[in-house]
């Protein structure tokens, strides 16, 4: 088992293994004797002889339905009920067993509950294990508004194993490749480098390979959230393709997942950077290279830029009328701009819309 220290608000390890470890003795080690589990169906009926590990701590469990539409006020009173009635108090640990939609509601309810009790991240998707469990957002949508209500509450620790993505269906496991390449493209070339090298051994969820890019992209991430743990300035940096991201779930009404849409992101924010001079084409192809190996789509279809804009310009990090890009100058690097004037995000939209190297 490695550990990573996260130094935030509250200091805590991440514990990165591929089922070797006794994970009660994970929770001696973190003092802790009652826990409430927080899952959904899924995630239950495939992983319930893990919770089996620890059945005299557990003194509750809520299952509730898979899926962003569980991420809602219904379902987060609905939790706040079920504690009541297990007597759930300061001395429980809510430990949250499943994707980052279980991650985010229990993160939230475990920071208004009693004004906050304990918590703990099992995360069982790739995208959790890289990437929701660690930094503390929380939070629920409140009608078709993503995230609104939300806070920043660090965990006591996260768990990761990595085995728990070997059930994933392919989907789910491309939702979480497009943020680890994110990771890597605009972060750590390391990481990136990796990824080109290792691809069919990542695809084929090899132990070693998950194990590496987990704890790269986990470390990467728990740098930045040291860095700036309230999402003012650096962490923004991990937004890359999701400005252009978000905006193509919006408007396809989330049809497609968060992940195709964010392999979609980067290559449209990529293909800008290459037309503003910053990033070499050489690198741009690298990308490309790798979210098509991945069978990960680059161009949305139907979609023109200027509905793409629109919805660009309602992003929560805009604090002006300027779009904020992040866009990345070498692989590893990227920079984080609202300079670029509205009629040339539109004019190179539209040419990456209608590019048709791909
Ligand atoms: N808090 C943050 O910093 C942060 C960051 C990124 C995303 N998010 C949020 O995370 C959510 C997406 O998370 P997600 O991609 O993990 O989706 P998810 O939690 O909806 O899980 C995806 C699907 O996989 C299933 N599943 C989970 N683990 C499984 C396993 N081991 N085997 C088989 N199936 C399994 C789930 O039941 C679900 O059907 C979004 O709501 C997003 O807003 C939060």
């Amino acid at each position: 088992m490695r550990e990573i220290k996260v130094k935030a608000s509250r200091e805590y390890n991440i514990y990165i293994t591929s089922g070797n470890t006794n994970f009660s003795s994970i929770l001696e080690r973190n003092k802790i004797k009652k826990c409430f589990i927080i899952t959904d169906e899924n995630v239950y009926n495939l992983h319930k002889e893990f919770l089996n590990s620890i059945k005299d701590n557990i003194i509750g469990i809520k299952v509730i339905k898979p899926g962003e539409d569980s991420k809602n006020p219904e379902v987060v009173f609905s939790i706040y009920k079920d504690l009541i009635e297990k007597g759930v108090n300061k001395k429980t640990t809510i430990l949250a067993f499943g994707g980052g939609v279980v991650g985010d509601i229990s993160g939230f309810v475990a920071s208004t509950y009693m004004r906050g009790i304990n918590l703990a991240h099992i995360p069982t998707t790739l995208l959790s294990q890289c990437d929701s469990s660690i930094g503390g957002k929380t939070g629920f949508n409140y009608g078709n508004l993503k995230n609104i209500i939300g806070t920043f509450y660090q965990p006591l620790f996260v768990y990761i194993d990595v085995n728990f993505v070997k059930t994933l269906n392919e989907k789910e496991y491309k939702n979480g490749l497009a943020e680890i390449i994110k990771y890597g493209f605009v972060c750590n070339e390391g990481l990136f480098s990796y990824i080109e090298e290792n691809k069919k051994g990542i695809e084929e969820r090899e132990v070693d390979k998950l194990l590496h890019i987990v704890w790269e992209s986990a470390r990467i991430k728990g740098d930045i959230v040291e860095k700036d743990e309230l999402d003012s300035e650096i962490r923004h940096v991990l937004n890359f393709g999701h400005t252009v991201g978000h905006a193509i779930e919006s408007a396809t009404d989330f049809r497609i997942s968060h992940g195709e849409a964010v392999a979609m992101g980067m290559n449209i924010e990529s293909y800008i950077a290459v037309k503003q001079d910053l990033l070499e084409e050489r690198y741009y192809d690298r990308l490309i290279k790798l979210i098509r190996y991945f069978g990960l789509p680059l161009i949305p279809e139907g979609i023109d830029s200027n509905k793409l804009i629109d919805l660009m310009k309602k992003d929560k990090k805009n604090v002006t009328n300027n779009i904020k890009f992040v866009l990345p100058n070498k692989i590893g690097h990227a920079i984080i701009t609202t300079e670029i004037k509205q009629g040339l995000i539109s004019q190179r939209i539209g040419e990456a819309l209608r590019r048709q190297l791909w």
